[in-house]
Order: C-alpha cells, then sequence, then structure tokens
C-alpha cells in the first residue's frame, strides 16, 4: 500500500523524533526546520497534510505562516507545546489557519483520527474545486441552461468560417466567446487580433485598419502592416462594431466582399485571408433603423448571430465562477480569508450585475484583499445589505448578529483582549474564543 504523505514543520525537531517512534505505517513524513525550506517544498508536488510544531508561541513568523498556510490546498494541523493553546495570541492564530490541533505529548489514537480527517477533508476539497473548474466549457464557466446553449452555438460554428456577430451586455464575455471560437476553430494556428473600435480615434482608425505605406500622411515615418493584414490566416476580432464611422464601415464592407486590402497611400491590392468577428453591446438593429449602421454591413457581419447572457439570467453559474475568480486570484488576498459565506453567495445570486462577470471579478477580488473576515460577507462585496438582526431569517441568526455586534464592540473597546472581554460578558475564554470562531470574527 503507498503511503499517505505528509509535511512536518518542526523547527526543534521535537516532533519529528515522536512520529517516528509511534510508529504510524500509513504515513510518511517530510520534516523541514524552516519556511523557506517548506515554501521550496511546496513548489513540487503539495501533499494533502501538514503538521506544524509550535514548541513556543512566537516559534514561527505570523504572517509569512498565514501566507503559505493560504496558499496551499493543504489541511494544516497544529502541534502545540504544552499550555500553549491557552496564548491568546496563538489561539486566534490556530482557530484561523489550522484544520484541528493536537497538545503534546503526542496520543497515537488521537493523532491517527486527526490526520485522517484532514486526509479526507483535503481530498474533498480539491475534488470540489476540480469540478468548479470542469464546470463549463471553451475555458468558459457555468452549466447553465443559456450557457449550454451557447456552447452548443458556439459547436457549430467552430466548424464553419462565416462572419460572426457577438451580442451582450458589457462585462458579459463576449471576447471570451470571440476567442473561444477562434482557439477550437481550424483557424487557432493563426492569430487572433482584437481592435476595439471606439477606443481609436476616428482618424486613426483607417491606417489601424488596413495600415499605411511610408509618407502616407504626416508622421507616418515608416510602413505599418494594419490589423486585417496582420489578423492574416487568423481571426479579426473587431469589438464595439457600432462604433466604426460610417465611411469606415463602407471600407470594411468592400474588404469583406472582396478579401483585399488596399494600405492607405497605396494603390497595390493585397489578398487577406481573415475571419472576421465582430461585437457589440448595443442593438445594432436600431443603429441601422436611426441611420448610423449600414445595413448591408449589418447583414454581412450577421451571418451568425450568438447572445452571450447576462449574468442576471444565470444565477446558477455563480457559485462556480465565485470559486474559479476565487481560486485565480488567491495569491492576491488577506491571509485569514478562506471563502464566501452563505449569506455572500446568496447575496451575489440575487444581485442584477450590471457589469455583470467583469463585475463580479472586480467586486470579488476587492474582497478578497480587503475582507477582515475569514469567509467573505455581503458587506465585504459592497452589495444591498439587509438591517442586520431584523432582517435574519431565523432565531439563530438574528442570535448570531446580536451576539457578533457585541463581541466585536467589546474586543475594540478592550483592544483584543479576550479575558477582560470574556469577564464582562459573563462567558470562560474558552467560550468566548468558541464564539470568535464560530462568528467568523478575526482578532
Ligand atoms: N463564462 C465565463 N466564465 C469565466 N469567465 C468569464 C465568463 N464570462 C466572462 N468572463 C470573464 O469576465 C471578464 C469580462 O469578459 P469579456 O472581456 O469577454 O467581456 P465583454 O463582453 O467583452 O466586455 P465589454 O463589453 O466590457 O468589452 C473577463 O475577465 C472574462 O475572462
Ligand atoms: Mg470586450
Amino acid at each position: 500500500m503507498s503511503k499517505r504523505k505528509g509535511l512536518l514543520l518542526d523547527q526543534q525537531g521535537t516532533v519529528s523524533a515522536a512520529l517516528h517512534d509511534l510508529e504510524l505505517p500509513e504515513w510518511e513524513f517530510l520534516t523541514l526546520t524552516t519556511l523557506d525550506a517548506a515554501r521550496r517544498a511546496l513548489s513540487g508536488k503539495v501533499p494533502l497534510v501538514g503538521l506544524v510544531v509550535f514548541d513556543s508561541a512566537r516559534d514561527w513568523p505570523v504572517r509569512e505562516l498565514e501566507a503559505l498556510i493560504a496558499r496551499h490546498p493543504i489541511e494544516w494541523i497544529a502541534i502545540l507545546g504544552r499550555g500553549l493553546m491557552r496564548d491568546t495570541q496563538l489561539a486566534p492564530l490556530v482557530a484561523r489557519n489550522f484544520h484541528d490541533f493536537h497538545t503534546l505529548p503526542l496520543d497515537r489514537e488521537r493523532l491517527l483520527i486527526t490526520l485522517g480527517h484532514a486526509h479526507g477533508k483535503a481530498l474533498i476539497t480539491r475534488a470540489a474545486s476540480g469540478t468548479a473548474q470542469e464546470c463549463g466549457r471553451f475555458g468558459m464557466t457555468g452549466n447553465s441552461p443559456r450557457m449550454l446553449e451557447l456552447y452548443r452555438q458556439i459547436e457549430k460554428i467552430v466548424t464553419v468560417d462565416a462572419p460572426v456577430l457577438i451580442g451582450g451586455e458589457s462585462g458579459s464575455g463576449k471576447e471570451l466567446v470571440a476567442r473561444a471560437i477562434h482557439s477550437h476553430s481550424e483557424r487557432a494556428r493563426g492569430p487572433f487580433i482584437a481592435m476595439n473600435c471606439g477606443a481609436i480615434p476616428p482618424n486613426l482608425i483607417q491606417s489601424e485598419l488596413f495600415g499605411h505605406e511610408r509618407g502616407a500622411f504626416s508622421g507616418a515615418h515608416q510602413r505599418k502592416i494594419g490589423n486585417i493584414e496582420a489578423a492574416n490566416d487568423g481571426v479579426l476580432f473587431l469589438d464595439e462594431i457600432g462604433d466604426l464611422p460610417l465611411d469606415l464601415q463602407a471600407n470594411l464592407l468592400r474588404f469583406l466582399q472582396e478579401r483585399t486590402i488596399v494600405r492607405v497611400g497605396s494603390t497595390e491590392r493585397v489578398r487577406v485571408n481573415v475571419r472576421v468577428i465582430a461585437a457589440t453591446h448595443v442593438d445594432l438593429n436600431r443603429a441601422v433603423a436611426e441611420g448610423r449602421f449600414r445595413e448591408d454591413l449589418y447583414y454581412r457581419l450577421n451571418v451568425v448571430h450568438l447572445k452571450v447572457p447576462a449574468l442576471r439570467e444565470r444565477p446558477g453559474d455563480i457559485p462556480p465562477l465565485a470559486d474559479g475568480i476565487f481560486a485565480e486570484h488567491s495569491h492576491q488576498k488577506a491571509p485569514q480569508v478562506k471563502g464566501f459565506s452563505s449569506e455572500a453567495l446568496r447575496a451575489m445570486q440575487e444581485y442584477a450585475w450590471p457589469g455583470n462577470v467583469r463585475e463580479l471579478t472586480n467586486r470579488i477580488q476587492q474582497a478578497m484583499i480587503m475582507s477582515e473576515n475569514r469567509l467573505i460577507t455581503v458587506a465585504d462585496l459592497g452589495l444591498p445589505i439587509g438591517e442586520g438582526a431584523a432582517d435574519a431569517r431565523t432565531l439563530d441568526e438574528a442570535r448570531a448578529t446580536v451576539e457578533k455586534e457585541i463581541i466585536v464592540s467589546n474586543l475594540r473597546k478592550y483592544r483584543n483582549n479576550v479575558s477582560e472581554v470574556a469577564r464582562q460578558l459573563g462567558v470562560s475564554r474558552v467560550t468566548l474564543y468558541r464564539m470568535i470562531d464560530r462568528l467568523n470574527i478575526v482578532l
């Protein structure tokens, strides 16, 4: 039977020797004495379980240890020297970051159970985050009916070479869809050139699209290849196509009909083989009706039409999206942040998301950096918040809200002196620590 592997951070070697004597046949530990060595070891294959030995409360630099713990999907167990569980600095550190703790001297049976739990927990955590990544297709996250419909459409589109027009609100993933079409089509080995028609000054768009010869206009010091030519054999993605000035709409139409371009300042026709994918967040039909967009160009571009659903139309995709964003940005977060509270997940699914996935990403990133909680709250995300206890759904929720308010305000008043706060509130310190942990309060 292959052994379960664990990491043991043990400066003095106290536990390393004891573990050896205990003879745990299922387990094999790599012992390291510094955080630097641990960081190096964890750049390779990451074990499921890690033990950190505290011979004294100040053994390890707190920030660095928390950063190491936050960075890896490992369940950590603290091994504490005698009496250390009562240390007012060490206890919250352990409560925040560790799956469980064990006090010295080691008890073989208890240790085996703790290790087994941690191992199982790490396995299901990794399996769950693996599913989050698989929840979707074409590099996109989401298995909602609307997204499944979009994947089916993309599947058909990648086998043909027709122009595509992608509609959808801002931040909904139009560029992501365009990139997916490119990378799953026969043009994948060719370039993907993206150009935002709304972001380029109108007098420069022509040369951006078609290129220019040296001396074509003042300032044209050398020949420049335009985006259409640069996208040869690949895809040209024209974002905000509705912002393309009318005269250039005529030029683009000509290119789509003839498949040739003429650089500014030249007379030579150059053949170019490009698939055009355009995107718009405005209703082009209306732009056509109002004379701001050429009808003939609209029909040319709109051979295939895709609509990316707004995030509010697919709230079920929000939890896997949120998990994916959390995992992607986990190198940039406050060390104690471990995930989302269930209220936060609920609020995210009830919010209307005018800025769609981009807004979701921004709010989560901000909350991961700024939150002072273990689980990101509704307030951390800046989402509409209820009226505290009055808004609670059950008595338990109301009680938790009130308890949290009182404990937090007392901790502030007595500068995090847990013994004093426990005395003021008439509970034991152990009870107070348990409440602090349960109510997700950070000291
Ligand atoms: N289904 C999805 N799964 C994962 N990430 C997504 C999804 N949709 C969008 N995103 C992410 O959201 C962000 C915005 O997407 P994108 O730039 O494609 O949107 P857009 O519709 O082009 O926005 P805009 O209209 O503002 O140009 C990107 O970071 C993208 O990776
Ligand atoms: Mg875009």
